[in-house]
C-alpha cells in the first residue's frame, strides 16, 4: 500500500538544517565507537544502474553493521532492465516496470535505495530527476537516493569531514571548483556540494572556466536561497586566484557544460582549454591553509596532482570513511520516522 507521509532521503534539499545536524551527530557518535544493532532484521535493496565502489561498499557494511541485510541489484546485469517512464509500450530492453519493482521491493525490504545517472541526452528532462521520482512515487518505503542529479549521501559525508577539519563552518569560505577531465561528467556532486555547504552558512564560492559550466539555475537558486535563510553566501566565479584566494576549504569536482547536454564532442571545443582547472599546490598556496577533498573516484594529476592528494590538508579518504558514519545515521534516522 503507497503511503504519501513517507519520508525519503532523495534531496537535502527536502530536510531542514537541524534534521541534517541531528544525522551529523548521530554520524559522529558512530564513528566514535557507538554500536549500534537496532537495524536487526531490516532489509534495504540497494539498485545500482551505474558503477560504484564506495557507495556500494559503505552500504553494504553498514547495513550489516546495524544488524540488517543489504541486497544488491543491478538491474540489465544480475536483474531485470527497468522502464521507468509511465504509458510506455515496453517494446524495448526493459523486462519490467519501475511500477512492479517498486511494488515487489517494498513487500520484501524495509528501504529501496538506487543509483541512476542522468542519461546525456535531454537535461531538460533529467534534469526533473524522473527515475527517483518514479521509483519514490511507486514505492511503500523509504527511498535512498544513492545519485541521480543530486548526491546526498556525499552531502552527508562532506559536511561531517569539514565539521570535523574545520570546526563550526558558518562564514568559512568554501570553493567548490570545476576541474579538468577529459569528458563531461554528471553535475550531481557539484549541485550537491553547492547546496549542502550553503544550506549550513558557509561562505560558498563556485568557481568554473566560463558561463557554459554554471550549474542548473534550479540548484542556483537553492543555493542562493540556502545562504540567504543561514546567514552564508553564495557566488558563481570565473576567476581561479580570487576564487582561491583566503579559501578555508576547497571541494573539487568536474562536470559537464549544460549548454552542450549530449554533445560531447561539441563541448570538448570549450572543455579542451581548462586544463589548468587542475588543483594543484600554487592553488591550495593561495588559501588559508584550507582543506582540500574530493568525493573520488579522483584521476590524479588530471583532478588534482599528486602533491595535492598526498598532502596532509588532502580530507578525500577522510570523507569517503564519512561515507559509512554517516549514511549508516541517515538509515537509522529514516526508519526511527518512518516506524
Ligand atoms: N563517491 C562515490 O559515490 O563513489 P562511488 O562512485 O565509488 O560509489
Amino acid at each position: 500500500m503507497k503511503n504519501n507521509n513517507i519520508r525519503h532521503f532523495i534531496n537535502t534539499q527536502d530536510w531542514s538544517q537541524p534534521e541534517l545536524r541531528k544525522m551529523l551527530r548521530l554520524a559522529d557518535r558512530l564513528k566514535q565507537g557507538g554500536w549500534n544493532t537496532s537495524l536487526q532484521g531490516k532489509s534495504i535493496a540497494l539498485l545500482f544502474l551505474n558503477p560504484s565502489m564506495r557507495t556500494r561498499t559503505s552500504f553494504e557494511l553498514g547495513m550489516q553493521q546495524l544488524g540488517g541485510v543489504a541486497i544488491v541489484l543491478q538491474p540489465g546485469k544480475d536483474a531485470w532492465g527497468i522502464e521507468f517512464n509511465p504509458g510506455t509500450v515496453m517494446d524495448g530492453d526493459a523486462e519490467e516496470h519501475i511500477i512492479e519493482v517498486a511494488g515487489v521491493l517494498s513487500r520484501y525490504c524495509d528501504m529501496i535505495s538506487l543509483r541512476c545517472f542522468p542519461g546525456f541526452e535531454d537535461w531538460n528532462y533529467d534534469r526533473t530527476d524522473p527515475v527517483i521520482k518514479a521509483l519514490a512515487e511507486h514505492s511503500s518505503v523509504p527511498v535512498v537516493n544513492m545519485e541521480t542529479i543530486v548526491h546526498p549521501c556525499q552531502e552527508l559525508a562532506l559536511m561531517q569531514t569539514l565539521y570535523e577539519r574545520l570546526g563550526e563552518v558558518q562564514n568559512k569560505k568554501f570553493v567548490v571548483t570545476w576541474t579538468w577531465h577529459p569528458r563531461p561528467l554528471n553535475t550531481a556532486v557539484a549541485n550537491s556540494a553547492a547546496l549542502i555547504s550553503t544550506k549550513f552558512g558557509m561562505d560558498v564560492t563556485l568557481l568554473c572556466p566560463e558561463p557554459a559550466y554554471i550549474l542548473d539555475q534550479q540548484f542556483i537558486e537553492a543555493a542562493s536561497d540556502n545562504a540567504k535563510a543561514s546567514g552564508g553566501s553564495f557566488q558563481v566565479s570565473h576567476d581561479i586566484e580570487s576564487a582561491y584566494s583566503g579559501a578555508d576549504g576547497v571541494y573539487a569536482k568536474s562536470w559537464g557544460a549544460l549548454p552542450y547536454y549530449g554533445k560531447p564532442e561539441q563541448e570538448w571545443e570549450l572543455r579542451k582549454n581548462y586544463r589548468h582547472f587542475i588543483v594543484d599546490e600554487q592553488k591550495m598556496a593561495l588559501t588559508n591553509n584550507a582543506v582540500f577533498s574530493h568525493c573520488l573516484p579522483l584521476r590524479r594529476n588530471i583532478k588534482a596532482t599528486d602533491a595535492v592528494m598526498d598532502a596532509p590538508y588532502c580530507s578525500a579518504i577522510d570523507e569517503a570513511e564519512n561515507r559509512s558514519h554517516s549514511q549508516k545515521a541517515m538509515l537509522l534516522t529514516l526508519m526511527e520516522l518512518n516506524k
